[in-house]
């Protein structure tokens, strides 16, 4: 049987006061529209098509080639925007699912069910249904005497008594796809909102006698559509919620939930700890036997087993197995660490390869470099690696040692197991296991000391005068 998705992203999102179109604004950092078509590629349709209209362009972008799309120019309501996938759909024969762009909490074994249902039973439509405490802002669903669905009521256009109604519509749905096209030809805009509402379509298809179900849910969250900012901070909250608890029942301890971030693509191994004020991002993974936090935020980083990293930034790292990092560290694009490399308090990487063994304890800067194993960088060596035009590499052999406070001027080479003296500006290649020494010779006064300290006392006392 063909499956079918269409999914709604043309409305503005007034209600949002925002630049940013509603199904691009994120939750746990994935813009609620890829969260919704995730769970369309979760029950495996074999179309998607998206309806966009406000931020058309913005929104094609981000979807690129994950579906198809059909542009609504006029907002004229969400059954004129299904209508918009017509000419791509029509002649398919299958189950259509539809679902709105801004119902990111949607869950994918929630949709199979339904869909399950939903053939089992033969039914023309079926749609999601939740029971709320507090149905403010949804569609209402009125059921018959037998306790059939007749109708979908939106709020602004309910009777009192309808009002009163508690089981809502989520907003997602699966019809048989001719039939759905059918019924929406016959959808009016005679409403308080003078739109074409797509759930007239479950109406129509009443009237017409054909089956139409309710899948409730008993999920507390998947049916919130985020119409403002107030709900998404919900929808922001239970999904956190809901990513922290698959990585805990995969065996990943989070000492605080509440005050942890993963992002939904994020990878965790087992036996992995994650302290308060962790921030995983993007397309991050974490190996087993990690030890990450506090307040750690990784942006797309790859950290193999059995890595430690405290109160530090990684950005489109590569951490190698036991490798430690930090407190303090900022690892930014491009630094890539062997296994068991120390990243020490106050240590910038960018652009630089460290291998094996080496060592990088404290206040350096090292781009544009590869650094060989074993190496030891001491305090506040930096490479000096732009000229105010170019970037330059800086290459140490392994078996090094760098002392304390030396200035590498790149381009430039250091051997291996080269020593290269404190306090050095190093600005040509140092040969292997050669010692480089660049300073002035220090120059000793005996009992100077007074000398100065009188001539200072004196000159001040003359001032005061
Ligand atoms: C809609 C449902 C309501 C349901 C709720 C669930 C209708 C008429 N009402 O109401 O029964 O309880 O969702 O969250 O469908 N959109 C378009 N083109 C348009 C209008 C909207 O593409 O012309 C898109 C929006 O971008 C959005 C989705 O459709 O992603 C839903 O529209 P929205 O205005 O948020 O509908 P609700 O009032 O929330
Ligand atoms: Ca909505």
């Amino acid at each position: 049987m063909r499956m079918l998705g269409i999914v709604l992203a043309a409305g503005q999102g007034k209600r949002m006061k925002s630049k940013l179109y509603k199904v691009l604004h994120p939750v746990c950092g994935k813009p609620m529209v890829g969260h919704v078509l995730d769970v369309l590629d979760s029950v495996r349709v074999d179309r998607k098509v998206v309806i966009v209209g406000h931020g058309a362009e913005e929104v094609k972008s981000y979807v690129g080639d994950r579906a198809e799309f059909a542009l609504q120019a006029e907002q004229l309501g969400t059954g004129h925007a299904v209508l918009m996938a017509k000419p791509l759909l029509e002649q398919e024969e299958g189950v259509t699912v539809v679902i709105c762009g801004d119902t990111p909490l949607i869950r994918s074994d929630s949709l199979e069910t339904m869909i399950r249902l939903h053939r089992e039973q033969g039914a023309a439509a079926t749609l999601m249904s939740a029971e709320l405490g507090v149905p403010q802002g949804y569609g209402r669903i009125v059921r018959n005497e037998q306790g059939h669905v007749v109708r979908i009521v939106e709020q602004k256009d309910c009777s009192p008594d309808q009002d009163a109604i508690r089981e809502i519509n989520a907003g997602t749905y699966c019809f048989d796809n001719r039939k759905l096209f059918a019924a929406l030809a016959k959808v009016k805009n005679d409403n308080a909102q003078k739109e074409y509402y797509f759930t007239d379509v479950v109406g129509i298809l009443r009237e017409q006698g054909e089956t139409v179900l309710a899948y409730c849910t008993n999920d507390e969250s998947e049916w919130i559509g985020v119409n403002d900012r107030v709900a998404l901070s919900e929808a922001e909250k239970y999904m956190r919620e809901r990513i922290n608890r698959k990585h805990m029942t995969n065996g990943v301890t989070i000492v605080d939930p509440a005050n942890t971030y993963i992002e939904k693509d994020v990878e965790i191994g087992a036996d992995t700890v994650l302290h308060p004020g962790t921030i995983l991002r993007g397309k991050t993974v974490v190996g087993e036997d990690c030890v990450i936090g506090p307040n750690c935020e990784l942006t797309d980083t790859a950290v193999a087993a059995g890595v430690q990293i405290k109160h530090s930034v990684l950005s489109e790292a590569d951490v190698g197995q036991g490798c430690t990092v930090g407190p303090f560290a900022y690892l930014r694009p491009g630094a890539k660490l062997a296994g068991n490399v120390k990243i020490g308090d106050f240590v910038e990487i960018k652009n630089a390869f460290l291998d094996e063994g080496a060592k990088v304890s404290h206040l350096s800067y090292i781009g544009d470099a590869h650094v060989g194993k074993n190496v030891n960088v001491g305090c506040g060596a930096i490479t000096v690696n732009y000229d105010g035009f170019n970037k330059h590499k800086t290459v140490i052999g392994d078996d090094a040692f760098i002392g304390s406070n030396v200035n590498l001027v790149a381009p430039v080479t250091i051997g291996k197991g080269a020593f290269v003296v404190a306090g050095s500006t190093i600005t040509i290649d140092v040969a292997e296991n050669d010692m480089a020494i660049a300073r002035e010779r220090q120059d000793n006064k005996p009992g100077y000391a007074e000398k100065l300290r009188a001539r200072f006392k004196a000159a001040k006392e003359n001032k005061s005068k």
